[in-house]
């Protein structure tokens, strides 16, 4: 049941963030599913109370059930939605079954431990099931716990390896299937980050271009940020001069003359403090489209958790080659006639289980 409350909370990807994607199934007491939820968007009602008013609208009585959770309900009033365990106290359910502990210090064990003082049993899940849960909130458990956004690293490397031409000269090396992929991606990541290495020779515009209808909701106009340590910033970059765009930062020591005044300029170039500044914004979701030097710097610093590679089958020959980023792929599939492969850090505290994502699942699902 807790692998049904996971996929559920999944339909809430990209529209509940900052918030966690949170699933709720109830099962009575014969045994059957009485009623289920998830957590819609961000403001909206938790999975809890949406799976009781489920119950309620089908005719049942949630009194005995079994309430498995992704999440810990939550027991704080510092929010905009009315605290979970009351509801499931206040319906007489006799037994919950949790995914993962809130990482958010305002519950954090403290919801299990209102649930058992009010006389319900409380039991976490497999462990298989447990790591499945956490994984699907990593994001939310990066901002709570570690300050930074979930960190996605992309790259498009051509079969022999490489990311741009010589000289890195730019080269169209993903075929029209895998940029809509990249697209929808960018739609439900907050914020979009390059190296100034990658603005200076490629002058990219990074908005989420899907079509509309799209098959998939496309809720954020993800900020635009660049990162440079030296300063050598071409002020006069589309990224700068397209404020409809979405809001755009530079992180460099200084600000450069002439950079427009809509754009933010922070003074910092340490990558930690330009993540921590983009969790402070609301970013959970990170996708990072720099070249090579930047994403293996993020690598190196242990501030990355996975990287989706879109490998062409066409060789280029020579030219800038891709970061020596080694991490397994634990999810692979064809693309047009690329091939993406998502790879997860092993060494990132956000790795919990080494299944395909669920941006994998949902933007690869036809
Ligand atoms: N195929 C693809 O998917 C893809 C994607 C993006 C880019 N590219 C290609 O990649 C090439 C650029 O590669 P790149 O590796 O030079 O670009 P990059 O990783 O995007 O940018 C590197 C720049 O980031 C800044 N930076 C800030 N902190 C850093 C740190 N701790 N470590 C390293 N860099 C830091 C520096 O800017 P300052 O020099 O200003 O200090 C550095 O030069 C271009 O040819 C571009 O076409 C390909």
């Amino acid at each position: 049941m807790l692998e049904r409350a996971i996929s559920l909370a999944m339909s809430g990807r990209g529209r509940v963030e900052p918030n966690p994607m949170v699933g709720c199934v109830l099962v009575g007491p014969g045994g059957g599913i009485i009623g289920e939820g998830f957590h819609e968007r961000v403001g909206g009602p938790h999975a809890e109370p949406t799976a009781l008013d489920d119950c309620a609208r089908r005719g049942n009585s949630a009194r005995g059930a079994t309430a498995y959770v992704t999440l810990e309900p939550c027991c704080h009033t510092n929010k905009r939605t009315p605290p979970c365990v009351p509801a499931l106290i206040a319906a007489g359910v006799a037994r919950v079954v949790i995914g993962c502990l809130d990482p958010n210090p305002d519950v954090d064990g403290k919801g299990v431990a209102q649930l058992k003082a009010a006389g319900i049993a409380v039991d976490m899940g497999s462990p298989t099931e447990q790591a499945s849960a956490c994984q699907l909130i990593a994001p939310f458990i990066a901002r709570v716990r570690y300050s930074r956004p979930y960190v996605t690293l992309k790259w498009a490397e051509s079969a022999d390896g490489f990311i741009s031409g010589v000289g890195g000269a730019r080269r169209q090396i993903s075929g029209p299937e895998s940029m809509a992929i990249v697209h929808a991606l960018r739609a439900r990541c907050e914020a979009i980050l390059i190296g100034a290495s990658t603005l200076r020779s490629d002058n990219p515009l990074l908005t989420a271009r899907t079509p509309n209808p799209t098959p998939h909701p496309t809720p954020h106009t993800p900020l635009r940020a660049v990162v440079s340590r030296g300063g050598d910033v071409p002020t006069d970059s589309q990224l700068f001069h397209t404020p409809r765009g979405g809001p755009t930062v530079l992180y460099s020591p200084a600000r450069p003359p002439g950079l427009p005044e809509h754009v933010e300029h922070v003074p910092t170039d340490s990558l930690a403090d330009v993540l921590t500044d983009l969790a402070r914004r609301g970013t959970t979701n990170l996708l990072v489209e720099s070249g090579g030097a930047l994403a293996l710097a993020l690598a190196r610093e242990s501030l990355a958790d996975r990287a989706w590679r879109f490998i062409s089958p066409t060789p280029i020959g020579s030219g800038t080659r891709a970061a020596a980023i080694d991490w397994p792929a634990h999810a692979s599939a064809a693309v047009g006639v690329d091939r993406l492969r998502e790879c997860l850090n092993p060494n990132s505290p956000l790795t919990f289980e080494t299944s395909a994502s669920v941006d994998f699942r949902q933007l690869l699902a036809r």
